[in-house]
């Protein structure tokens, strides 16, 4: 059974001072209230895990100020160096050194409004990977992509010159794929369970013929966009999706414990 994941990505949210109480709220509910002590022995037998991507500036923060570690926290980006001049960037051994379990390489966001290409992101995933800290790679299609009849091979390009240097076991273990579809982060306009399902089954059969049956059962693909209490049972029922990327509903606690009930 691949272990489930809840994870919600703050983007450009959060201070030092919303991340403590967050996770001090987050705590709390699951050391103390009944579905969060269900959620809690979840995340101890590995049936599923909770993480958080703060900005870069509350990393440290989110990291030390758990009292616990049954949440997990993970960085939205990096750069491929480990060091030298550019300016404005973050390492992957920076990322290490704040003990960051994962880090969210290609998000659409990255793609489509900083510009980075398939290219960049292979570098980055590599340099993810060589420092332990495990991807969570993002791909998506935009609507007209969508529309015109090309998701999957936006998708298959996506994978393909990510993961093409990679060992089978290298991606079985360590890394997570989110498909989340471009039309539907932030829009309100979540993609039906189906559609997400069909898009998740699709990149599982990327990873089946590239690396086998072993790697293509035991990756784990999330989808993101568009993710709420309301719909969140519902994606999570499919048989191909593994968790859930949120963005929007991971920043109040409340909508974020539904969410992550729903996975129970
Ligand atoms: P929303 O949940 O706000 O649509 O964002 C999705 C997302 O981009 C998560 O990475």
């Amino acid at each position: 059974m691949r272990r489930k994941m809840i994870a919600g990505n703050w983007k450009m949210h959060g201070t030092k001072e919303f991340t403590k109480k967050f996770i001090s709220d987050l705590e709390t509910w699951l050391d103390s209230e009944e579905t969060g002590i269900k959620v809690s022995e979840a995340i101890e037998d590995k049936e599923m895990e909770v993480v958080i991507a703060p900005p870069f500036t509350a990393l440290d923060c989110a990291v030390f100020s758990r009292i616990t570690g049954k949440i997990r926290i993970a960085a939205q980006n990096a750069y491929h160096e480990r060091k030298g001049a550019f300016t404005g960037e973050i390492s992957f051994p920076m990322l290490e050194e704040l003990r960051c379990k994962y880090v969210i390489i290609g998000h659409s966001e990255r793609r489509h409004i900083f510009g980075e290409s398939n290219k960049i992101l292979e570098k980055k995933l590599i340099a993810a990977l060589e420092s332990h800290i495990l991807p969570i790679f993002c791909v998506g299609e935009l609507l007209s992509e969508r529309e015109s009849g090309n998701m999957e091979k936006v998708l298959a390009e996506q994978l393909s010159s990510a993961w093409w240097s990679l060992t089978s076991d290298v991606v079985a273990e360590m890394v997570v794929i989110a498909y989340e579809p471009v039309w539907a982060i932030g829009t309100g306009k979540t993609a039906s369970s189906e559609d997400a399902d069909d898009a998740c089954d699709y990149i599982r059969s990327l990873a089946f013929d590239k690396f086998g049956a072993a790697t293509s059962d035991s990756i784990r693909i999330l989808y993101g966009g568009s993710v709420k209490p309301e719909n969140s049972r519902d994606l999570l029922s499919r048989e191909n999706i593994d968790g859930l990327l949120i963005g929007g509903a991971s920043l109040e606690v409340s909508s974020f414990k539904k969410i992550i009930e729903s996975a129970l």
